[in-house]
């Protein structure tokens, strides 16, 4: 994606580099480009008074939003800290989010971003590739807009399918949302912008986000959120980790020990910077417990009434030589990212992006991870010749909806239609509900030029099912708006959408809906319907990926990143505690009734039957599985092969899962495949697994632990599909984390 680096980006880096020479003429260690990341760090840091040092441990928002002001040389932003010229440090310009480059309130006047869909669209391609490639385009944009630090890396697990920012994450399995999330990252890091990975830890629902405290036993979270990050940070390798706003087991993220210092810097050996969430630092003290800079700060002032890592943090380290340490050492280890990510040879450079470009990388993201759901008798595709098609509903004459809060993006165009949606909080100016500018109605009138296709909004149930009637096939576009920092209530679709799709698909069976949503929702009316296709919130080029799957130009291949539930009631917490209480309200939420066992694992575990399983999904043919091997026991490797018996092309994401293990019945997805087939092809594919998922987290002794004696696994199409169910022996093994941070190449 990225673009040659220009004449005028070699003077730059000169340019700084020479303000960085010393007096004598000599290159200074820092602006060796030879030198590892942790010499030129260290190097700049022993340079650095404490004064200047103190200066770099915290940052402004530089949004003029609830009175604040955006800071000289900053572009406008989430972030921004100056440079340090004597050093040749670029300032950070920092930027939101994982789904593209953020304008809120548009503070960059009309310089939008190309949105991806949603990160459980990104998941549910089950495509490292893809996923890569999305964050890359996004990294990508935001270099060429000037920006070299984006927050991007949103990795919470769906604990619970209400979390109004599940749309943001990759589901709700460490695995697969671990190694979509360091994809994303190694996408995004590949443009020399720094990435994140966030937000640490648990921070799983948003109703009290930043008072709750999510409370679990070491191992559980281990086995689960934390192998999460862990996986990512391994994959990614991510300049920084964000701590959220909430708590755990009573301590919150930012100033939280056991979290920061013991188990991400110590155990895992991470060797980047701890930053913290905008609002999300109460004191001084969390200097010495971990976090390295303090983001937002005009936040801590107004919730909290000071900023800890300015004048507190200055009053420590003047009294205290352990906090003197430690701002050194936070210093050195933002820089380190720095140089790591590449961001002083690698400048940013204000370049034209070519849109299109973009808009075919999220095009290729809503293609693979739109999932479908229900295709009765092949209702799906839809067939070229001319019918009476009615569309009804969800603004799909003018776009596709996305998701709201610090993840928003607007495209370069402006929104297609933005409906304020008032509210309070610290977000309440950027609530409303955002619709791209891709229309599926358009889409589908290009798509089937011969078919008569006319449009109702929805509003009245009554009148969209006396058209629809009169039609040879209805597509109902049903919408969930989500937001950063409110939860849904219950799943089900708001504004009276149950009752419409009922109404419509009661008086036309060739009823078809597609869903644009945050995340699961309940489908009352489902038996009565044609197809179900799960759009998510489906991006830049939403519109016309929907039309393209319904059309069988190309075949749907996501599949489900998250269970969808038959009920609440099947949920560990079928309500959510103090709902609708405010952000800082202090609240316990226990996490240890499903402890590892999110999401498919609890259904597994309760015999509970969702109403779509995790993994799920349909497409327009069918594969064949034979030859089902374990070729090895330590590591495990398995091998099968794959046949596309249908009549089109199409991708399957054969995935293998664990059963049992010693003593007990126990499922972990263990890893899968993504295959493209042409009808009638084979192939043979492999899945090798990390020892991680087979072990339990022993936490006395700090170690992985995989027990000799037999496991079970099976090859499957979802959580609750499997089939060829395999037996193997293992002798015992125990190990301790490896360090996450990878050596430089
Ligand atoms: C969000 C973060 C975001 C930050 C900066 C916070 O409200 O939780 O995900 O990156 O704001 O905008």
């Amino acid at each position: 994606m990225k673009t040659p680096a220009l004449p005028f980006a070699i003077s730059l880096v000169t340019l700084a580099l020479m303000n960085a020479t010393g007096a004598s003429g000599a290159t200074p260690p820092w602006a060796d480009a030879h030198a590892t990341p942790d010499m030129r760090a260290q190097s700049v840091v022993k340079d650095m008074t404490l004064e200047e040092q103190l200066q770099r441990v915290h940052s402004e928002m530089a949004m003029p939003i609830l009175g604040f002001s955006v800071p000289v040389g900053a572009l406008g932003s989430a972030g921004y800290i100056p440079a340090d010229s004597k050093h040749g440090i670029p300032a950070l310009q920092v930027t939101d989010a994982s789904l593209g480059v953020g304008n809120p309130n548009n503070v960059r006047p009309g310089d939008g971003g190309t949105p991806l869909p949603s990160g459980l669209s990104i998941a549910a391609t089950w495509n490292p590739q893809t996923a890569r490639q999305a964050g890359s385009m996004i990294g990508h944009e935001a270099w060429s807009k000037g920006f070299n630090v984006m927050l991007a890396g949103g990795v919470n697990l769906a604990r619970d399918p209400r979390n109004g920012r599940n749309f943001e994450y990759f589901g709700e399995d460490p695995l697969l949302a671990g190694t979509t999330a360091g994809e994303t990252i190694n996408g995004v890091q590949a443009q020399h912008v720094l990435s994140t990975v966030k937000h640490f830890a648990l921070n799983d629902q948003e109703t009290a986000r930043m008072g709750l405290s999510a409370n679990i036993g070491e191992q559980a979270l281990r086995e689960s959120d934390l192998l999460a990050f862990q996986l990512a940070i391994e994959k990614g390798q991510p300049g920084a980790v964000m701590c959220g706003y909430n708590r755990v087991n009573g301590v919150y993220n930012c100033e939280n020990k056991t979290l920061l210092q013991d188990i991400l810097k110590d155990q895992w050996s991470y060797r980047g910077f701890v930053m913290s969430d905008w609002g999300a630092v109460h004191s001084p003290e969390a200097a010495l417990r971990g976090l390295d800079i303090e983001m937002g700060t005009q936040i801590d002032k107004l919730l909290y009434g000071s900023i800890p890592f300015q004048i507190p943090l200055a009053q420590k380290a003047a009294a205290d030589i352990a906090y003197r340490t430690r701002v050194a050492d936070m210093n050195t280890r933002i820089l380190r990212s720095v140089f790591a990510a590449g961001l002083v040879e690698h400048p940013p450079i204000t370049t034209p992006i070519d849109y299109t470009l973009s808009r075919e990388v999220a095009h290729k993201v809503a293609l693979e991870g739109s999932v479908l759901l229900r295709n009765e008798h092949q209702a799906l595709p839809l067939s070229t010749s001319a019918q009476r098609i009615l569309v009804i509903g969800g603004h799909a004459d003018v776009g596709v909806l996305s998701g709201g809060g610090s993840a928003q993006v607007i495209e370069p165009e402006g929104p297609a239609l933005s409906i304020p949606q008032g509210g309070e909080g610290l977000l309440a100016s950027t609530r409303a509900q955002v619709w791209h500018r891709s229309s599926p109605l358009q889409a589908l009138k290009g798509a089937l030029p011969q078919s008569v296709i006319t449009f109702n909004d929805g509003r009245s149930p009554g009148e969209a099912a006396e058209l629809a009637r009169h039609a040879d096939v209805v597509i109902v576009f049903a919408t969930q708006w989500m937001m950063e920092s409110y939860d849904t209530y219950d799943l089900n679709l708001p504004q009276g959408q149950n009752e419409l799709i009922d109404a419509v698909a009661s008086a036309n069976p060739h009823t078809v809906v597609v869903l644009e949503t945050g995340g699961a929702v309940a489908m009352p009316w489902l038996n009565k319907t044609a197809a179900v296709l799960e759009a998510w919130y489906a991006g830049a080029s939403g519109g016309q990926a929907i039309a393209d799957l319904l059309t069988g130009r190309h075949a749907p291949s996501g599949r489900l990143p998250v269970t969808f539930p038959s009920s609440l009631e099947q949920l560990p917490r079928p309500a959510i505690a103090s709902f609708g209480a405010k952000d800082t309200e202090r609240l316990d939420v226990n996490y240890d009734i499903e402890g590892a066992d999110v999401g498919y694992r609890w259904f597994a575990r309760t015999h509970a039957k969702p109403l779509f399983p995790f993994g799920y999904g349909l497409t327009y043919t069918q594969f064949a599985y034979s030859n089902v091997k374990v070729t090895s026991s330590a590591p495990l490797r398995v091998t099968a092969t794959v046949t596309n018996t249908g009549k089109v092309a199409g991708r399957d994401v054969p995935q293998l899962y664990l059963t049992h293990v010693p003593g007990r019945p126990q499922q972990r997805l263990l890893g899968w495949s993504s295959v493209s087939l042409k009808p009638g092809e084979s192939q043979q594919v492999s899945v090798e697994v990390d020892d991680r998922l087979l072990a339990d987290f022993d936490v006395n002794q700090r170690q992985w632990n995989v027990p000799a004696g037999d496991y079970q696994v099976a090859l499957g199409r979802s959580a609750t599909d499997l089939e060829a169910s395999l037996t193997l022996h293992r002798q015992a093994n125990r190990f301790a984390d490896r360090p996450v941070t990878q050596p430089l190449p």
